[in-house]
């Protein structure tokens, strides 16, 4: 245990580039908006400075309306397609003017992670007055969120790029590109000379992928036009489970500074439209879990993913939901043959236990899912989470994301992806601490 701990540190350190951490070395090689929220984590648990500094680093390339951008691109890489030039975040009249970005953004980590940060510290006081640096940042981003991401009003906010979901190439996706016929565009892929093809995403799923991206930049990224326009446009429970945590990160730190009443008050009334909202919308009586809802067409994605459970970790369901949850779970996703978590239904036809997010276990979902047990008092299942963590890790090192089949795991060969990947390793770190 002690020296999978110490190769995770090395993984971490060695992905660290001077301020800031990269997922992954060639498949990944810049500045990724959730990616760099977890590792902090990781890091907070031996180098407090990196953590912050992975922090600063990201805030520091906010937009000007609050927003934080998915990728940042810190150099001028070509191992990496669709790079800057592609993105062209400039197009946004309010875009960071230091760094160039895409122009979406992905899961909203930072909240809960400043509260994270807090908590592995054993200098609350030093730590304490990092968050008083940075907060008002992270409460300026979801403001942007609920300005900016939810035209009806409802506490909701969407996404209107996959990439955004974090979830890339889910089988729930595959419904919206049914309603699209994007140009087949002409571009050299990189990750697949970094990684097997059969373990990434489709050449037409990427023609999907760059289309969206050319109809927000035709209109410079603006947010009321693409909530217009955008053939993508999903409420997805991952992204605002992540956002109503982070709500509830960010009034328990402002309560602990002091002073920031208005704030406080007006998260909580964020707080309180979205959950009533959310289970409102997005609980499917009949599947027993959350699912996505397609906003452009009107219409719910009813399917069953890791997203599906990860309310669990905003505090989100009422008791009699969570057992609901956790009672697919178990039974779609949890039998001895398999891993917990498949990223994808099992017993789906569309699951495919290889490739990215259709199936594959993630550390970032299992460490979700293991925070959101714990919370509802899931003691055992947490544990299950936990440990078939660690032992995914052990078995096959720091990949980014595992073959759920619990058979391929003799081989040793269940890794795929990009290797030494830090989500993995900074999460590890942190369950080996719990
Ligand atoms: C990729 O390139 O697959 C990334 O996940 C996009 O964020």
């Amino acid at each position: 245990m002690k020296n999978l701990q110490k190769e995770a540190i090395h993984v971490l350190n060695n992905n660290w580039k001077d301020g800031f951490s990269i997922p992954c070395a060639n498949l990944y090689p810049f500045q990724w908006f959730w990616d760099s929220g977890l590792i902090a984590i990781g890091f907070a648990h031996f180098d407090m400075k990196k953590a912050e500094a992975e922090i600063e680093t990201l805030l520091d390339a906010q937009w000007e309306n609050g927003f934080i951008p998915h990728i940042i691109f810190h150099t001028d890489s070509d191992s990496y397609f669709p790079g800057p030039d592609f993105h062209r975040s400039d197009l946004h009249p309010e875009s960071s003017k230091k760094y160039k970005s895409t122009g979406m953004t992905q899961p909203p980590v930072t909240g809960f992670v400043l509260e994270e940060l807090y908590r592995i510290s054993s200098n609350k006081e030093a730590t304490l007055n990092f968050l008083k640096t940075v907060i008002d940042k992270v409460y300026f981003n979801h403001e942007y969120f609920y300005k900016n991401r939810d035209p009806k009003g409802e506490g909701l906010v969407y996404i209107y790029h996959n990439w955004e979901s974090g979830t890339d190439n889910s089988p729930i996706w595959d419904d919206i590109w049914d309603t699209m016929n994007p140009p087949e565009y002409t571009f050299e892929r990189r990750d697949t000379t970094h990684v097997d093809a059969s373990q990434r995403p489709s050449k037409r799923e990427y023609d999907h992928y760059l289309y969206i991206i050319d109809i927000a930049k035709e209109h410079n990224y603006n947010d009321e036009k693409i909530a217009e326009l955008s053939p993508f446009l999903v409420q997805d429970p991952l992204f605002n489970s992540m956002l109503i945590k982070s709500n509830e990160s960010l009034i328990k730190i402002y309560q602990l500074i002091g002073g920031h009443d208005e704030k406080v008050k007006q998260l909580q009334k964020w707080q309180e439209k979205s959950i009533t909202n959310f289970n409102k919308k997005l609980f499917d009586e009949e599947l027993g879990v959350y699912v996505h809802y397609d906003l452009r067409n009107e219409n719910p994605l009813r399917y069953i993913s890791s997203s599906s459970f990860s309310p669990l970790y905003a505090n989100i369901p009422s008791k009699e939901q969570a057992s609901s949850l956790v009672k697919v779970m178990m039974d779609k996703f949890g039998n001895e043959n398999q891993y917990l978590c498949a990223s994808f239904d099992p017993t789906n036809e569309r699951f495919n236990p290889k490739k990215y997010w259709r199936g594959p276990v993630w550390i970032n979902l299992n460490w979700i899912l293991f925070n959101g047990l714990s919370q509802y008092g899931f003691k055992d299942i947490a544990q299950r989470v936990k440990q078939d963590t660690i032992e995914i890790l052990e078995n096959n090192g720091f990949y980014e994301y595992f073959d759920s089949r619990k058979e391929i795991h003799d081989t040793g060969k269940a890794g795929y992806g990009g290797n030494n990947f830090s989500w993995s390793a900074a999460l590890l770190i942190d369950l080996l601490n719990r």
